[in-house]
């Protein structure tokens, strides 16, 4: 059995369903099943019936253009994200509304109104643009959970320039990658960042990783101070506290900009390769990341938002950034860890701010859950009214714990489906509408045609398993991938013709919902994050010891997955503890932390087919201790039975 095949059997037997109570229902926004229906039936209308809840400038020609698997949505359309996230706010009642209520790990905060964040992002405009930076060009922005952050993003949007975060926890190396791939000119970055009361290095990785780059101007955010040590290379680099004194504070006209111009990349793993530079287009992204707001998040005027994700994954780009903020919200925003100074600090938070709807990870309810129930309990939770999860497939235990323990049996829970691909949460409850079962993102979101099918692309009928797919296009996919269409081409349409392939497998129950059991490709989710074990492999290979590596995701209780590499090594050289640090060490300088293999073991020789081939199917049923499947096309069956003592002896 595999670690899908065990998700399986679990939720089987999950028989428990969840309605929302009378009060939540009467009071959703979208109260009328018939949504489903009539999106079914002409889903370009209801997407454009959608999209007028954005300001455009001048109104679109076509709602979709459709060549597979190309997709043009609203295209001739002008508007602006930054305009729609904060300018047009600021002309209301909702000028003076909170948009961004900051806390900084060290216990600082700090609060965005509107109308103050308006200013920020204009004045961040005006010194990018006397940076140079132009419409079109790439921006890449390496900075921690800090306004600067959110302000950056919404920066290059008034510009029409491109944004590529990376995730604060990169390592040097994976942000050079990102940064020649973007041929970014103009890197953001902090002089250090807080974690658990210790500084994270930004500039120093940042210094190492533009030499030799296109990146010309590095902004460093003063965060730390002294403390953080860095030193400035004159003509490259600049402060922006400094920069911005020297901007006028006059306004900054928002770029009009078609609604299929590009407004991020977001780099992401593969099965295979370099990262990937998923592209999203303005209009169409914006569009789902403002109406799931409505529609899944059941987003009132009063509501206090509060997403755990980091800015650095597209969970925080559309939850803390272009969906909340283009719906008019506040959110919270955080900017350290769950643990520091106390194990209740998401709960004083909540507590103190007054959160109504949490959104947050099944890696983080398992550690909470762990933690014991004794640290929500000192919180008055009462404000609470809607939960989220995402990221992994959630068990139905960790589920169950978040709605009693955190829900109090009154939240209703949605478990959103989704991917840096897909821009927004598409498979998920309607929470006022759907019944939920423990585990399930239940179904597609109206407008969305997705389906679980059999490897001749058949729907498969209720009761069976298969790929998860996408049958039509939907206005926030991606569009491509940065510099590689043919490589956007095979990977998401080269299964079947015209459907997307999320990479997932997936089952369909009797009432039609879906229950996501993994990864069916070489990625490895981990706590949530994103990994291809193709890029571990390629870490520990580049150590001098190294002659070989396979990886692959062994079951975790706290994490979904855990990294284990099966490493040989060059003849002469010593194996032990020592070399299983160091190569740890290695793919942490190489990747970033959530990449560092959990368990090293070394071994004379990797289970392979005859035509050479790895068999991580026999490296995983090792790792979990399983029965192993058939052996009969190895080239040297005797190749396991050494592993499996091995393995043994390691733990
Ligand atoms: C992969 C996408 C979308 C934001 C975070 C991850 C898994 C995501 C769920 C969920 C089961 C989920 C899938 C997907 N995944 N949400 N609710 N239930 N699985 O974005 O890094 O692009 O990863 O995360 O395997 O393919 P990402």
């Amino acid at each position: 059995m595999t670690n899908r095949d065990s998700r399986l059997s679990n939720l089987l037997h999950e028989t428990r369903q969840f309605s929302p109570s009378e009060s939540f229902r009467e009071n959703a926004n979208v109260r009328d099943e018939s949504i489903y229906e009539s999106a079914r039936q002409d889903p370009e209308g209801y997407w454009s019936e959608q999209a007028q809840n954005l300001s455009w400038f001048a109104p679109y020609e076509n709602v979709l253009k459709w060549q597979s698997p190309h997709a043009e949505w609203f295209s001739g359309g002008k508007l602006n994200a930054a305009y729609n996230c904060v300018d047009r706010h600021r002309q209301g009642p909702r000028k003076n509304k909170a948009a961004i209520i900051w806390e900084g790990e060290p216990g600082d905060s700090r609060v965005y109104t509107y109308d103050m964040l308006g200013r920020e992002v204009d004045r961040a405009a005006h010194m990018l643009q006397d940076l140079g930076v132009r419409r079109g060009d790439r921006v890449t922005i390496y900075l921690p959970m800090i306004p600067e952050l959110p302000i950056s993003l919404l920066a290059c949007a008034k510009i029409g320039a491109i944004h590529s975060v990376v995730f604060g926890g990169f390592s040097s190396k994976a942000l050079r990658q990102r940064i020649v791939d973007a041929d970014a000119k103009v890197l953001i970055t902090a002089d250090a960042g807080w974690r658990r009361g210790a500084l994270i290095a930004l500039k120093a990785n940042a210094d190492e990783a533009v030499v030799d780059t296109p990146t010309e101007t590095v902004v460093v955010v003063r965060r730390v101070g002294a403390q953080a040590g860095v030193s400035m290379q004159a003509g490259r680099d600049v402060y922006w506290h400094e920069l911005l004194v020297k901007t006028p504070g006059a306004p900054f006209p928002a770029a009009e900009m078609d609604a299929e111009d590009i407004l991020f990349l977001l780099y992401t793993s593969g099965t295979t390769g370099n990262p990937k530079g998923i592209v999203h287009t303005t209009g169409g992204y914006l569009t789902v990341a403002n109406t799931s707001m409505r529609t899944v998040f059941d987003m009132k005027d009063d509501d206090i938002f509060f997403c755990t994700a980091d800015i650095g994954w597209v969970t925080g780009h559309t939850y803390i950034v272009y969906g909340p903020l283009s719906a008019g919200a506040t959110v919270v925003m955080y900017e350290g860890s769950p643990d520091f100074p106390g194990r209740d600090r998401f709960w004083d938070m909540v507590e103190k701010y007054g959160v109504t709807i949490l959104y947050t990870a099944p890696t983080s309810i398992r550690t909470f859950m762990k933690w014991g129930a004794q640290y929500p309990q000192m919180h008055d939770l009462r404000t609470l009214r809607l939960l989220g999860t995402v990221g992994e497939p959630i068990n139905p235990e960790a589920w169950m714990w978040y709605h009693e323990h955190i829900g109090h049996g009154r939240c209703p829970i949605v478990d959103t489906w989704w991917q840096t691909e897909t821009g927004a949460a598409i498979i998920a409850p309607l929470p006022g509408l759907t019944v939920a079962k423990p585990g399930s993102a239940t179904r597609p979101v109206p407008g969305i045609d997705a389906d679980v099918v059999d490897e001749h692309g058949q729907s498969v009928a209720p009761g069976h398993g298969g790929y998860l797919v996408i049958r039509k296009p939907w206005p926030s996919m991606l569009r491509t991938i940065w510099g590689d269409d043919e490589r956007f081409r095979r990977t998401y349409f080269g299964q079947f013709e015209g459907m997307y392939v999320a990479g997932d497998g997936a089952h369909k129950d009797a009432d039609g919902y879906v229950w996501i059991l993994g990864r069916i490709d070489d990625v490895i989710n981990v706590s949530g994050h994103r990994i291809g074990t193709m890029e571990v492999e390629s870490a520990l290979v580049s150590h001098r010891a190294v002659a070989e590596a396979a990886v692959i995701g062994r079951s975790h209780d706290i994490k979904g997955q855990a990294i284990t590499a099966f490493v040989t090594v060059k003849e002469g050289i010593e194996t032990g503890d020592a070399l299983i640090a160091e190569l740890k060490q290695h793919v942490t300088d190489s990747i970033g932390a959530m990449a560092r293999p959990e368990e090293i073991i070394f071994t004379a020789e990797l289970p392979k087919t005859r035509s050479a081939k790895i068999m991580r199917r026999l490296l995983r049923d090792i790792a979990e201790g399983r029965v192993l499947g058939d052996t009969t096309t190895l080239a040297d069956p005797s190749v396991v039975e050494a592993l499996k003592t091995q393995y043994k002896e390691s733990e």
